[in-house]
């Protein structure tokens, strides 16, 4: 499938999405949503793609936040309808059962920020610059930054990015933990993948489910979330990955995960 403002490419078993609308610094419109939310679906029911990258095309930004021509147009109900839409994507892109990297590439503003914070690790190149700047537009955050953020960096942090609108650089989001790891721009996608080839040599199975424990620990309390991931835990001892894997440690020897 051709996108007008995504570029979606394959390789191996590693798929990369890049805003490609590099002369608006990548800025959300609502076709660019629209497409992503097809991207998704079209990856989600590819099984052969194991990882997900997203980042932003150029050097200057991965997303400098949602159109701001399209959203001067807003108003109460519309506006509703779009922090609506937009935020099912990203939950969607967050619930995801293939691990998810941000490759933040440049400036992530706004919903770039919320796009990435939906991602469940963020790695930077050196000039990333990042921030809710929502509160400089007279608006607040509308596709999860206010869940999402104080989950990532505490309540304290949040309030102070989030009402300061301030942005920051690629070295202090590691300090405070809304980034994973700082990389030389030239190396961030290399680096990026680096990683996920050791992820995805775990079992499909094993990834997907941790992933959903710890999603699921965003959201329920201790005792619940114990019970789910015990519930989860029983489920992939029902696996053949499972079997493999214990089996591949006992004879020494390194395990041949199929997904199964
Ligand atoms: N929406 C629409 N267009 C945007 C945009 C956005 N969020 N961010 C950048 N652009 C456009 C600019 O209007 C400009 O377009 P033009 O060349 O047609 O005038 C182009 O992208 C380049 O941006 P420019 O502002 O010239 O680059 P800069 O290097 O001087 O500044 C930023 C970079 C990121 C600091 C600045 O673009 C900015 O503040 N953008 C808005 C960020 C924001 O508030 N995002 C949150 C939205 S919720």
């Amino acid at each position: 499938m051709n996108y007008q403002t995504l570029l979606l490419e394959k390789n191996d078993a590693i798929a990369k999405i890049t805003l490609n609308r590099p002369d608006k610094l990548n800025a959300l419109n609502n076709l660019m949503m629209k497409e992503l939310e097809t991207c998704i679906k079209d990856i989600e029911q590819s099984p052969s793609i194991r990882a997900l990258i997203i980042t932003g095309a150029g050097e200057k930004a991965f997303i400098a936040g949602a159109d701001i021509n399209e959203l001067h147009e807003l108003n109460q109900i519309s506006g509703r309808q779009f922090a609506e839409f937009g935020s099912s994507v990203f939950s969607r892109i967050e619930q995801m059962q293939i691990p998810v990297v941000a490759a933040i590439n440049g400036y992530a503003l706004g919903g770039g920020c919320e796009f990435a914070l939906a991602c469940h690790i963020r790695f930077a190149s050196e000039n990333a610059k990042i921030g809710q700047t929502e509160l400089n537009l007279g608006l607040i955050t509308g596709y999860g930054g206010s869940q999402r953020l104080p989950r990532i960096v505490g309540k304290s942090r949040a309030m102070e990015m989030i009402l300061s609108a301030k942005i920051v650089d690629a070295f202090e989001a590691e300090r405070i933990g809304l980034v994973n790891k700082v990389f030389k721009q030239d190396e961030l996608l290399e680096k990026t993948v680096e990683f996920l080839k050791t992820v995805i040599s775990k079992g499909a199975k094993s990834l997907a489910l941790a992933i959903e424990c710890i999603n699921a620990s965003q959201e329920l309390s201790l005792a619940a979330g114990l019970a789910f991931e015990t519930k989860k835990f029983g489920e992939i001892c029902g696996t053949k990955d499972f079997k493999e894997g214990t089996l591949a440690f006992l004879e020494k020897r390194k395990a041949n995960f199929k997904g199964e």
